[in-house]
């Protein structure tokens, strides 16, 4: 089994998709790792330490051509550039982030080259695949950082402070969207000291809130109650039940410091739960963080990859995906995920691939195999 692992650093990910540890289990499970010179620069993982725990380092475009033209895997963060692919081994797999919505387009070049590419975000939320679920672990960071991006660009303090020059009141922090990132923010800014309030659409986020020490907020309707989806995830809702809830929610955002949003829904833009009129609302220096802003954002003024000052002085972060501004622990935890995934397609016995087409994991997340699109995403589209 021969897997490579590219840099993407230069194309602005500074995530790599192999740890020193993930290297040593791999080579353990019979496998050389071959890795792009350069690959964990931006993740604090010089090329000494992938090479010390076994990994080859490609330092020429030739040994990672050749590389490539012998590869069983690639492993990669983001989807792979086609180009940097030529002249990859017919039937390799290729295991990563995809972005398969709405990306036919940009994903048939993969099947093109004949590569077999899994889009790990597509991994079923059952227990088996809890250590491969890769929303899962960059969403966690993605929360705590939205709450420490937004502490440092607050003017203010967290916590309430009695001191002999007066008291300093507790920030007040909403988050709305209470996913695995929306938990890890309430659970952040508690620490922190502020006073938390949270709404989300699933009713199963209620005890969830609750039991973090946080206030729940939300219309709890009849369609609140159907809210959930089999797979766990928020449907869209009707246009009633989001007028009604901007109701709610618009007086409460005018009393909030800090608002966290994270609102998604698979495959869908993300809802805009904060207008104009609401950003208007809320006091010089509070802070939003749009964790939804890479689909199309959570307020109607964030833009990607910026801060934004509002008119009347709110700031609003984009910087759109946070798990990104923890390069080590998210390539850690992202690595983690693929070797997970990757240890359920290896034959321990003779140390080699073996990949069961029929596994549900596996048909979850192949994307493209044989040249063709394979994925039932695709074929609804067709
Ligand atoms: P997500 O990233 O798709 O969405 C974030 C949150 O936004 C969700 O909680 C969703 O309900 C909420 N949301 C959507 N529309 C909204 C609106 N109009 N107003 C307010 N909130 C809105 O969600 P994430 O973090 O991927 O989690 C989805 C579900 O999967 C959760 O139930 C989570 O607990 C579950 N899960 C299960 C796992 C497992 O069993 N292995 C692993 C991870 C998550």
């Amino acid at each position: 089994m021969r897997i490579v692992v590219l840099d993407e650093s230069k194309a602005g990910e500074p995530r790599v998709a192999v740890t020193p540890d993930t290297i040593k289990k791999l080579v353990g499970l019979g496998a050389s790792v071959t890795v792009q010179t350069g690959a964990g620069r931006l993740s604090s993982f010089p090329d000494e330490d992938f090479a010390g725990a076994g990994a080859t380092i490609a330092s020429s475009a030739a040994a990672l051509k050749s590389a490539l033209g012998e590869a069983d895997i690639l492993l990669g963060v983001s989807r792979p550039d086609p180009a940097k692919l030529k002249g990859i081994r017919k039937g390799a797999l290729a295991l990563a982030s995809m972005d398969p919505y709405n990306n036919a387009d940009k994903i048939q070049p993969l099947a093109d080259l004949g590569v077999s590419t899994f889009a790990m975000e597509l991994m079923p939320r059952i227990t088996r695949a809890q250590v491969m679920d890769v929303l899962s672990s960059q969403a966690n960071l993605a929360g705590y950082r939205a709450v420490i991006d937004a502490a440092a660009a607050y003017g203010r303090a967290f916590p309430m402070m009695m001191t002999a020059a007066g008291t300093v009141p507790a920030a007040k922090v909403f988050i709305m969207g209470v996913g695995v990132a929306g938990l890890q923010a309430i659970a952040t800014a508690r620490r922190l000291g502020a006073i938390v309030t949270a709404t989300d659409v699933r009713p199963a986020t209620k005890e969830q809130v609750e039991s973090l020490g946080a206030k729940f907020l939300a219309v709890e309707d009849e369609e609140f109650k159907q809210a959930q989806t089999a797979g766990g995830y928020a449907k869209e809702m009707s246009r009633e039940y989001q007028a009604k809830q901007a109701e709610l929610t618009a007086s409460h955002i005018a009393k909030q410091d800090i608002v966290i949003t994270t609102a998604l829904i698979p495959g869908r833009p993300a809802p805009k739960l904060i207008s104009d009129a609401m950003i208007a609302s809320m006091k010089p220096g509070s802070v939003i963080v749009d964790l939804a802003v890479e689909r199309g954002g959570n307020t109607t003024q964030s833009k990607m990859g910026e801060l934004v000052t509002t008119a009347n002085g709110v700031l609003i972060l984009g910087y759109g995906n946070l798990a990104m501004r923890l390069p080590q622990t998210a390539s850690s935890l992202y690595a983690k995920n693929l070797v997970a995934f990757l240890d359920t397609m290896i034959d321990k016995k003779d140390k080699k691939l073996a990949v069961n087409w029929d596994d549900e994991l596996v048909k979850a997340t192949l994307l493209t195999r044989d040249g063709a699109l394979v994925h039932p995403m695709f074929q609804l589209k067709a």
